[in-house]
């Protein structure tokens, strides 16, 4: 079978074998060379401090350790796969291997020495596997060697085990054990051992007492042997002792009182823990008795399989040195008892610590007298509210634990605790609680942690909480506030509200020491800002993962909240904007709000500036360039362009007798602008435009007058070059009063002055109204200064002469 991890490795391998032959560049074969190191770095093990690895090749189904390992891995998991000889080959070049776990493989065979090389090994675990026999050393440097769950006939193989100075660990097994195995590790200093034996167990009584450790394991088989003499040394070899797997049924009655006498006998253990029993109560009974009176101090019994018959048994509760009892993951395979002879027997019990854990119990009594138990721990039992109602006994309890019952009512378990006068520490998280406003609760004062977690209740339970609590614990309800009316809880420090529906953090005003606060897993899109303000002695706070609203309010939060000293749990990823869309998923460290977007008073005066910068410019304009000047000229060529339009739609009978396209006047002093400038400008050399000019056109047999008139009405326009030296010419007034005369006559607009230098009012001589009105109206075009805006100005003149005669063949010539 072919492992795909290896699949990186060998490809860009072979990649490089590829370009190698292919190429042969030292430059290429340096470059695939590194890819190829890279690639397998990156694929599979991680880093373990620097440049250590950990490769983790565990449950894969691997038949052999696999080759081409890094060489500086380690730690390497080979748990859970199906190897079944370990060779030298495969550790030779792991020099910085300091773990190793194999166990959980078919392993039967090791090389001699096998991991001779590997200097730095610390950890070893071969536990389960099929290893009989072993041969060669291992290094002197282990601190952890684990070959329990083996298949060993005997512990020869401690033998080789006197050197290692540093063993703190070692797992054992073995179908026959004799002292003279266990002399070399006799030696040692070890913290615990752990042995499994089979059901073929051959035990040479002494063996185990030659060990010295502070924790002795022993694991016997599933079936059930006799254990006498193990029994009877391990009680004598550590303090800290745990059997595993005792079925001594009720049938077996010797085992139990062999058990009484030893555990009584010169016993040197104080911790005892038997895992995994089956047995009556009736002798269950008995091994607590016998364990009350020895010199153990904390016993556990685990995995506990309780037999028929249930019955009442003396117990005498004098003289023990017991601290903690503990009986957990109870199966009791009885139905009809009377669970009162149960409960009795732990109630009485004058010990400070007993815990009763996931034991299928439904109710405990109150103790007969003042008891001495500090610490209850019942979690996960049936227990209802019913418990210790009323009970007046328990007055040194400091901790209990209800944790994962079926209480109900938080008022009934407020009115539990109040005859606790030192209950400091309630677990009643993980029950399903109800609390209904109006109802009274009676919490000892003197309780300063509280758990309601995962108790299904919402903001109500705030109207029900002791008033000295220091520690409160709500996470995983159903509160969507806190509620602003409550009794203040001046003591409160910790409180933890992760995992509810609040949409905005608590109001500090009702807590004012708190100094821890958990609100992440919530709604809380914007938290207010007035948390800030309020909460200044909060020192750490967790508000990751809610929904943010990434805009102006969460910028100033997270702006204030940095200043803040306070520690920010899960920052910064844990903390991601929900809304809106477009910023999904970007880390709240990452989110940035120009400062213009979020101040109304900059926006305005940015916009303020704006607008004035605007208005500036557009004023300077139009003061540099004469932007008005260029609008209105704009504005009559457009005017012009559009009649030229209409007219030619429908070309008026008048053009027929039209021989010009243009009549000037203008005074003699003008002639120069006007033969430079004007007429070269309308006439552009092509003969599309015909100007009638008195010099040029006039007839000289006519009189003035005669020739003026004539011009006039052959010309579609009638231009007059307006100056001071036109006011002065009479002749031009003539020109101008005809021309004025036909334009009403014909109430056509033929008339277009143009204003070669400004006339003052006062120039005009007060005979010329007609010219005076014409000026008012200011129907003119001036003749710019600025060379620039001749071209416009042209234009326009031409675009208001510019009309097709009927005849342009027919010139006025000298006709004029
Ligand atoms: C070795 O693997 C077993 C089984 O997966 C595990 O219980 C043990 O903790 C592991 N030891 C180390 C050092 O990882
Ligand atoms: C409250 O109990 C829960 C389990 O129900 C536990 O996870 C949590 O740590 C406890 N809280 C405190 C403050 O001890």
């Amino acid at each position: 079978m072919r492992d795909n991890r290896y699949q990186p490795l060998t490809s860009s391998l072979s990649l490089y074998l590829l370009y190698t032959k292919k190429m042969g560049g030292p430059v290429i074969h340096i470059f695939i060379l590194f890819c190829a190191v890279g690639f397998t770095f990156c694929s599979n093990p991680q880093l373990f401090a620097e440049n250590e690895l950990i490769a983790n090749y565990s449950h894969r189904n691997l038949p052999s350790v696999p080759k081409s390992l890094p060489s500086l891995t380690a730690v390497l998991d080979l748990s859970y796969n199906e190897i079944s000889v370990l060779l030298n080959s495969d550790f030779n070049s792991l020099s910085k291997l300091k773990v190793l776990n194999v166990s959980n493989n078919k392993i039967s065979w090791l090389d001699t020495g096998v991991l001779k090389f590997n200097k730095d090994l610390e950890y070893l675990d071969l536990s389960n596997n099929s290893l009989w026999n072993i041969s060669g050393t291992f290094t002197e440097g282990l601190r952890h060697l684990d070959l329990s769950f083996n298949s060993f006939k005997t512990l020869s193989v401690c033998k080789e085990f006197g050197n290692m100075l540093q063993l703190e660990f070692l797992g054992l097994s073995a179908e026959k054990i004799q002292k003279l195995d266990f002399k070399e590790v006799a030696t040692l200093q070890l913290h615990t051992v752990i042995l499994t034996i089979t059901d073929r167990l051959d035990y040479e009584q002494g063996s185990l007492q030659m060990l010295k450790t502070e924790k002795l394991h022993i694991v016997f088989p599933m079936k059930e042997v006799d254990p006498q003499f193990v029994m009877y040394d391990a009680f004598k070899t550590s303090e800290i002792l745990e059997l595993t797997n005792i079925f001594y049924s009720w049938s077996y009655e010797d085992f139990w009182s062999s058990f009484s006498y030893v555990v009584n006998h010169n016993s040197s253990v104080h911790s005892l823990t038997l895992n995994n029993v089956g047995l009556p109560w009736t002798t269950l009974v008995v091994v607590v008795q016998a364990v009350w009176h020895s010199s153990i101090e904390y016993f556990t019994m685990s995995e506990v399989n309780l037999l028929p018959w249930i019955t009442r048994v003396p117990f005498d509760y004098s003289n023990t040195l017991m601290k903690a009892f503990t009986i957990e993951h109870v199966h009791v395979k009885v139905f009809e008892f009377d669970q009162n002879v149960v409960y009795f027997l732990f109630s009485e019990m004058m010990i400070p610590s007993m815990t009763i854990k996931d034991a299928n119990m439904v109710h405990m009594l109150c103790p007969t007298k003042p008891s001495l138990f500090t610490y209850l721990d019942f979690s996960n039992n049936e227990l209802t509210d019913d418990i210790f109602e009323g009970c007046g006994t328990l007055v040194l309890l400091e901790t209990l634990i209800l944790q994962q019952n079926k209480l109900y009512k938080l008022s009934k378990a407020s009115a539990m605790t109040a005859q606790m006068k030192s209950l400091r520490n309630l677990d009643i998280s993980q029950n399903t609680l109800q609390y209904e406003d109006g109802e009274d609760c009676y919490w000892s004062e003197s309780i300063i942690t509280l758990n309601l977690s995962s108790a299904d209740v919402d903001e109500s339970v705030f109207k029900c909480i002791p008033v000295n609590v220091k520690t409160l614990d709500l996470h995983n309800n159903q509160i969507s506030t806190v509620p602003v009316r409550i009794a203040k809880l001046k003591a409160l420090e910790e409180l933890n509200l992760a995992s509810n529906r609040l949409i905005d953090l608590p109001d500090c005003s009702l807590f004012p020491s708190l100094a821890i606060l958990y609100v992440d897993l919530n709604s809380i899109q914007t938290p207010s800002s007035d948390f800030l303000q309020n909460c200044k002695n909060v020192s750490a706070i967790n508000a990751g993962n809610n929904p943010f609203q990434c805009d102006c309010n969460l910028r100033d939060f997270i702006y204030r909240e940095k200043q803040s000293a306070e520690d920010i749990a899960g920052w910064p990823d844990s903390y991601r904007c929900e809304y809106p869309d477009d910023v999904k998923g970007t880390l709240l460290k990452d989110f940035h709000l120009a400062e213009i977007s979020c101040n109304t008073v900059i926006l305005l005066v940015v916009v303020f500036i704006v607008i004035l910068v605007v208005v500036i410019s557009v004023l300077s304009l139009c003061k540099v360039l004469d932007l008005p000047w260029y609008l209105k000229m704009m504005w009559q060529w457009t005017k012009t362009k559009h009649r030229i339009n209409t007219v030619h739609r429908n070309p008026p009978e008048i053009h027929k007798n039209l021989v010009y396209h243009a009549f000037i006047s203008y005074s003699q002093q003008d002639s120069i602008w006007v033969k430079s400038y004007l007429i070269p400008n309308l006439e552009k050399g092509d003969g599309s435009v015909q100007i009638c000019q008195h010099e040029r056109n006039f007839v000289p047999g006519r009189s003035i007058i005669e020739n003026i008139i004539n011009c006039i009405e052959k010309s579609y326009k009638s231009i007059f070059v307006l100056s001071p030296n036109f006011i002065q010419s009479e002749w031009c007034h003539y020109e101008l009063y005809f021309a004025h005369h036909r334009l009403f006559t014909e109430s056509s607009d033929n008339l277009i002055l143009v204003l070669l230098e400004p006339i003052p009012q006062y120039l005009i001589p007060s005979k010329y109204y007609k010219l005076k009105a014409l000026m008012a109206q200011r129907t003119y075009l001036e003749w710019p200064k600025e060379k620039r805006k001749h071209g416009l100005f042209w234009a326009n003149l031409r675009a208001a002469i510019n009309v097709s005669l009927s005849t342009p063949e027919e010139t006025c010539s000298l006709n004029c």
